[in-house]
């Protein structure tokens, strides 16, 4: 039996592996990537399909001249009941399918380090993959399967959080209580637990997690909300046409669709640009309209994403950025300020996320007062409107922060002692 296991963060927007020593307890490597799959467009209806992942994907989708089939998100389809399967060009994809690629990917990196089939694994999960039971289930039999398909037999489930609480124990001196804030891509999720550096090697931490809970709101909605406030009008929102005597605006859902991965991910752009061909007309080709059918034409979606991301990213450092967006005739400039961004672009997302931890606290029975300390994780943390109601709620030296992508992963991998069996090992 190997004395390495595996700790794997299937993540909205990255993903992480973390190899763990079981015979030192100490990890000895983690390797993480964005959860991107690029499929290049066949080449003639013989070839084969390919598939590139991560850093790789976007390499490849600029190289191909954005040409081909590009998904992101992906967890976010796991609670989809909806969801049965996708065709990409010659083959069919249930969502195992998709997710498996992700995980052989980086089963492959950690098989090659330690030189093994590593078949044992912890794998993470949100709180809440979905607030409906039954979906929320549907999402963890998907993950389970895409495990199985990736090569695992062992697999054991932990709470993302629980995962980040053990990380952050390992850097404590003395018992405190901690809340822990995974705010990530999908889900923000919180954890209220009693950590101690005397427990790292405990089989059953139960009686110490306090409580936990998770809303299904994260860094992908404020980019669907800058997308939405700062990129739709670009691309012909409120246009309006005549149907006879009556005035019509162009269909909304064409906007919704161009905000969400959901659906970009699974664009039948075909029938999409038809349908965007006949309003073109309607608007008498108004060029924010031409813009549309040029962003669906040339499968822009990733690369005007890349954009909004990057005036988030650059908000949680400066007051005034600029969202801008040059491509295939497309060309829009938009200054976002912060406070703009905190009231009327994400404002209900952040009262949603404060309210829900506010009353987590309550439920839970614990005071902000009694929190010794609050570890942040997950890109997500470095929001600035996020970190202000959080220094609001607790005291500023009470907040600590790591290492906001790997935590989780790391996290996984020391849970292995509550799910395996050392004789296993
Ligand atoms: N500097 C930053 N400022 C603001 N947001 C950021 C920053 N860096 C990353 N993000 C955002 O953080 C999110 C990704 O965080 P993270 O990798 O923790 O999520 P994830 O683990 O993939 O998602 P989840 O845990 O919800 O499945 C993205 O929405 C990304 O845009
Ligand atoms: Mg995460």
């Amino acid at each position: 039996m190997s004395r390495y296991i595996y700790g794997i963060d299937f993540g909205t927007t990255n993903s992480a592996i973390s190899i763990i020593d079981t015979s030192s307890n100490k990890i000895v490597k983690t390797y993480s990537e964005s959860s991107l799959i690029f499929f290049p467009q066949l080449k003639n209806s013989r070839s084969s399909l390919s598939y590139f992942v991560g850093k790789q994907a976007i390499e490849k989708y600029v190289e191909n001249n954005m040409q081909g089939r590009f998904m992101k998100s992906l967890k976010r389809v796991l609670p989809r009941s909806g969801f049965k399967e996708t065709r990409v060009y010659n083959r069919k994809f249930k969502a195992e399918d998709l997710v498996c690629i992700i995980l052989k990917y980086l089963k492959e990196k950690a098989d090659s380090f330690v030189g093994e089939d590593i078949q044992k694994a912890v794998f993470g999960r949100p709180v809440v993959f979905d607030e409906d039971p039954e979906k929320d289930q549907l999402a963890q039999n998907r993950l389970l399967k895409a495990a199985k398909l990736a090569g695992f037999e062992q697999i054991a489930f932990q709470m993302e959080p629980i995962a980040a609480a053990f990380t952050y124990e390992r850097l404590i001196s003395r018992d405190e209580t901690v809340l822990v804030a995974d705010l990530g891509g999908g889900t923000s999720d919180f954890t209220l637990m009693k950590l101690s550096p005397s427990k790292l090697k405990r089989p059953d931490r139960k009686e110490d997690i306090i409580g936990q809970g998770g809303i299904y709101i994260g860094g992908d909605n404020f980019d669907s909300s800058i997308m939405w406030n700062k990129g739709t009008y670009h691309f012909g929102r409120g246009l309006t046409y005549k149907d006879f005597e009556t005035t019509v605006e162009v269909p909304r859902s064409f906007y919704h669709n161009i905000c969400s991965w959901e659906k970009m991910n699974f664009f039948d752009s075909l029938k999409l640009q038809n349908a965007l061909d006949k309003f073109y007309f309607l608007t008498d080709k108004n060029p924010r309209f031409k813009n549309l059918v040029d962003l669906i034409r040339n499968n822009l979606g990733y690369a005007v994403f890349q954009q909004v991301e990057k005036a988030k990213v650059n908000l949680s450092e400066r007051e005034n950025v600029n969202f801008e967006f040059t491509h295939n005739g497309i060309e829009f400039e938009e200054p976002i300020s912060i406070e703009e961004f905190s009231t009327e672009i994400i404002g209900e997302d952040l009262n949603k996320i404060r309210s829900y931890l506010l009353d987590f606290l309550q439920k839970s029975g614990v005071s902000p007062e009694a929190i010794d300390t609050v570890f942040m994780t997950g890109g997500t943390s470095m929001v600035k409107p996020i970190r202000d109601f959080m220094i609001q709620l607790f005291e500023e030296k009470a907040i600590k922060s790591g290492d906001n992508f790997n935590s989780v992963a790391n996290g996984l991998a020391y849970s292995h002692v509550l799910f395996f069996n050392e004789k296993d090992t």
